[in-house]
């Protein structure tokens, strides 16, 4: 999976991009299509519902969308049990204590307090909170969506509460992860002085060695079976501990 090629490391596989580019598609779609319903009052809203050719096509398209994520959350699920059961993939997603102490590293770095940012894994504190941010927040949404699609039948086995709570976790966890991915997911992809102007990872599954150093250090060291310097600049060199390129790699999701 990895190359051994230095200058641009393999992050990502073809699958993986699509898949981030199918959930990034149908969640546009259906924040546009919800939030329109939700605010309807809001000359915007009018006009997206308008340009979905009114309010019936607008609440088709957002359920139609609900099933394409219901279909890559519960896909996501089983792939990645299959690999980490099956094919030996590293559970890289999940999280230990080791995340907690490197957000307070890394805290501390930015303070002032230390001269060394939090050393990372395939996977950083801030990326796993992402993940299962949108994991979890994709089942909810996906068993909220379907109980306000189907009250007649959920209502057959739950109290008929259950359904004004439904729409409630429904359309504020809608709001809350439209605001999570615009100001989070979006800083970090384009606006962080680390990527800005672009994180281009997402559209070419490839990563510099040098941000690959900075960020995920302790991947680094085992694909390549090198000791990094501590207290890195960007610019430093890794020193070669072995001379096996792709040691210990092992595929993760
Ligand atoms: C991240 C994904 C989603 C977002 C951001 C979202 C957002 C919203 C919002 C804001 C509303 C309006 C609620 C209100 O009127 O206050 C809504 C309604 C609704 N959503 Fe979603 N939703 C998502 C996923 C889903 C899924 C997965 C399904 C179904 C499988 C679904 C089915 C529905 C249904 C049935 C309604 C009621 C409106 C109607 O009758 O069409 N949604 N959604």
């Amino acid at each position: 999976m990895y190359t051994a090629n230095r200058e641009y490391i393999r992050r990502f596989g073809p699958a993986r991009l699509v898949e981030h580019w199918l959930n990034a598609g149908t969640f546009i779609l259906l924040v546009i299509t919800g939030l329109a319903q939700k605010f309807h009052d809001y000359d915007i809203s009018q006009w997206i519902i308008m340009s979905f050719g009114g309010i019936d096509t607008t609440r088709l398209v957002h359920r139609y969308s609900g099933i394409a994520l219901t279909i890559l959350t519960v896909q996501h699920i089983l792939v990645a049990s299959f690999g980490i059961l099956f094919r030996k993939w590293q559970p890289s997603m999940v999280i230990h204590m080791k995340d907690f102490r490197d957000a307070i590293d890394n805290i501390r770095y930015y303070l002032g307090l230390s001269d060394e940012p939090a050393r990372c894994d395939r996977y950083d504190y801030k990326q796993k909170f992402e993940y299962w941010g949108v994991v979890v927040g994709g089942m909810l949404m996906a068993a909220t969506g379907l109980a306000l699609w189907f009250p007649t039948v959920v209502t057959q086995v739950l109290p008929g509460q259950f359904i004004p709570a439904a729409k409630a976790l429904h359309t504020n966890e809608a709001l809350l992860a439209f605001l999570v991915i615009v100001t989070w997911h979006v800083y970090n992809a384009i606006f962080s002085p680390e990527v800005l102007p672009l994180d281009t990872v997402i559209f070419t599954g490839k990563i510099s060695q040098e941000r690959m150093i900075h960020e995920h250090p302790l991947e680094y060291e085992r694909m390549f079976g090198v000791t990094l310097p501590r207290h890195h600049g960007k610019d430093e060199e890794p020193s070669e501990a072995s001379a096996a390129p792709g040691h210990g790699s092992t595929p993760s999701p």
